[in-house]
């Protein structure tokens, strides 16, 4: 059973929230509510009070709080924090960092996922500044469920209805912590490519689409670790309640990772490093004319086995290896040469696996011999089997 935080704000559809709350203590969870002063004139807390069996938190000074501090002492005690209804002010506010009641200022004290589900007029939904906040906050990491097209309150038809209560449970049950096996662990992921630029609009990349590194990141916060996640350029949004820091080419992942390795328990390279570069990259773009039929390539730094050569204190160290043919043979070869306690190698020559694909099948040789193969899984639950692998080798090292 986990506390669940969830904030509600002062949009008609709040009463949706009581099908919400419902929703995540069938689910076994604990739930308190927040509400906004504005949403009290639409909803008075006594239902949600009734409801939760919890005294609903409204105002940031209250006497008849038995905490101190309340809003602190409720972030380090949830495993989720959802915000359903969410107006375009509370958005605005969570974005601008702007914490002048209860609801904001404990949005600023969470470490755990956060999940919101906006609710309100089309053309409120559509103004460019509600959709600058909602890029702001999914870029620091919070995770959305959009609203829904249909029938709204002030009698216009459009987007903006609040998603099915359904589907804000089942979201939000997927993004709780599952277990604390890895609480107190500082785990250090890459995933995505690099791209190296020939010109401004030219670059050598590969088809990596950063998905496996990702959950590994959100499986490895699931398990309670605080997880820094080395991006190359990717499209899609990152895991909730990490830290995401943004690079371009091998040369930064290398030094984002070597500056963030020092500080890391465990550290999973999903990442498809590009293997070469261009000597150096035109300031200008290249004229067709210009353009040399065979161009000058040079090797990348092997980020993975310079962090080999560095491991120590019983720092675990994982890579992946993409490989089209003799799985088994190179990961073999990668533990050793690279000094890994860990190899995940996955086939990547069959279309709907693998690179740029929900699914994905993978050989895991650990620095003991042990090999694990995988069916075909998707990589959330790919990414499962990873982490028990890795805390198997925990377990051993102790
Ligand atoms: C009946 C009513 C319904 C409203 N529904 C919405 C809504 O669905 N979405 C929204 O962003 N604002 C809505 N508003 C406007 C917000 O209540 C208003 O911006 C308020 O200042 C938000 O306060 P809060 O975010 O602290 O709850 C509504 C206002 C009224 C009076």
């Amino acid at each position: 059973m986990a506390k669940i935080a969830l904030g509600v704000t002062s949009s008609v559809s709040l009463y949706k929230a009581c099908e919400i709350l419902r929703g995540f203590q069938k689910a076994g969870h604990e739930v308190q509510v927040i509400e906004t002063r504005n949403a009290t004139a639409l909803v008075a807390p006594a239902l949600f009070d009734a409801l939760s069996g919890r005294r609903t938190i409204i105002e940031l000074f209250d006497d008849r709080q038995p905490w101190s501090v309340a809003h602190v002492a409720l972030a380090k005690e949830i495993g989720l924090f959802v915000v359903a209804p969410a107006t375009a002010n509370i958005l605005a506010k969570f974005a601008a960092g702007l914490a002048d009641d209860f609801l904001s200022t404990f949005y600023l004290a969470v470490r755990s996922p956060i999940l919101i589900a906006p609710a309100m007029n089309e053309a409120m939904w559509y103004h460019p500044q509600v959709q600058e906040n909602i890029r702001r906050l999914r870029e620091r990491g919070v995770q959305f469920v959009d609203p829904a097209g249909g029938f709204l309150a002030c009698g216009d038809e459009g987007l903006g209805r609040l998603a099915d209560p359904n589907l804000i449970v089942a979201r939000g049950l997927d993004l709780l912590s599952h277990g604390d096996s890895l609480r107190g662990k500082t785990v250090l992921v890459t995933a995505g490519p690099t791209h190296e630029a020939l010109d401004p609009v030219r670059y050598l990349s590969n088809r990596s689409s950063g998905r496996m590194g990702f959950e590994i990141a959100r499986e490895a916060r699931r398990r309670g670790a605080d997880v820094v996640l080395v991006a190359g350029p990717t499209a899609i949004d990152p895991p909730a309640g990490i830290e995401v820091v943004r690079v371009v080419t091998a040369a930064e992942m290398k030094k984002a990772v070597d500056a963030r390795f020092p500080s890391a328990d465990i550290t999973v390279m999903a990442a498809a490093v590009a293997d070469f570069t261009f000597p150096s990259a035109a300031a200008r773009k290249i004229k067709k004319s210009g353009l040399k039929a065979s161009l000058e390539v040079v090797p990348t730094a092997d980020i993975l086995k310079g962090l080999g050569g560095r491991k120590k204190d019983g720092r675990i160290l994982v890579g992946f290896a993409a490989e089209t043919h003799d799985l088994e043979e190179s990961a073999r070869a990668k533990v050793r040469d690279k000094n890994l306690d860990l190899v995940v190698a996955n086939d990547v020559s069959r279309d709907g696996v693998g690179f740029d694909a929900d699914l994905n099948q993978a050989v895991l040789i650990d620095r003991r011999g042990r090999v694990r193969s995988t069916d075909i899984l998707s990589k959330r639950a790919l990414a499962a089997v990873v982490w028990d692998a890795i805390e198997d080798l925990r377990e051993q090292k102790k």
